[in-house]
């Protein structure tokens, strides 16, 4: 079978050179090949979005992508993030504190089973970093969080609890709201 050599940054950590089937998803590269269980295959046909991670584009930006619909070579030599790289942990790899996004979702009650979490957290996040470049005024907030999470599924319907969340983020967070907002 037609390989395919791979390498990327995952989580900070650099990741191969390494061989895999030329028709590798990025999901079953995650989660075979580097025991990274936290991104969560729902569907598995790009709907729910339980299974995206944090791309950095050549240009600096910040993406969600889905890894159950793209194969493992168009994250080769990428920046990825994944649910497990958020915490900030210490050099025994344990988690010292959660990223805001994690800590609301867990304030609110966000989730419920947590299937759909992982997608919803990189998603949010994506939008934080996004505001801190480009705040958004107040009266628009509600649809800025729906255009980020808004094609999100959760089966457990936490919905308005996520929505809240983020909100609560984003005013909470020096700078992400346009002056006088
Ligand atoms: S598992 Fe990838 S979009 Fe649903
Ligand atoms: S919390 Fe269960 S699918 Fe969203």
């Amino acid at each position: 079978m037609a390989g395919l050599s791979v390498s990327m940054e995952i989580n900070g950590r650099a990741v191969g050179p390494m061989e895999v089937p030329e028709y590798t998803s990025m999901l079953d590269f995650l989660q075979e090949y580097l025991n990274l269980t936290g991104t969560k295959l729902g569907c598995g046909i790009g709907v729910c979005r339980a299974c995206e991670v944090i791309v950095e584009g050549d240009d600096g930006e910040l993406r969600t992508l889905r890894t159950c619909i793209n194969n493992v070579g168009r994250f080769n030599g990428k920046k990825i993030t994944t649910v497990e790289g958020h915490a900030q942990r210490n050099a025994d790899g344990d988690i010292e504190s959660l990223s805001p996004v994690q800590e609301a979702f867990l304030r609110h009650f966000s989730f419920q089973c947590g299937w759909c979490t992982p997608g919803f957290v990189n998603a949010a996040t994506v939008l934080i970093e996004q505001l801190k470049k480009s705040p958004v005024a107040k009266d628009e907030v509600e649809a800025t969080i729906d255009g980020a999470l808004g094609k999100h599924i959760c089966r457990c319907t936490g919905y308005v609890r996520y929505f809240h969340a983020v909100r609560d983020v984003i005013e909470s967070t020096p700078g992400l709201l346009k002056e006088g907002d």
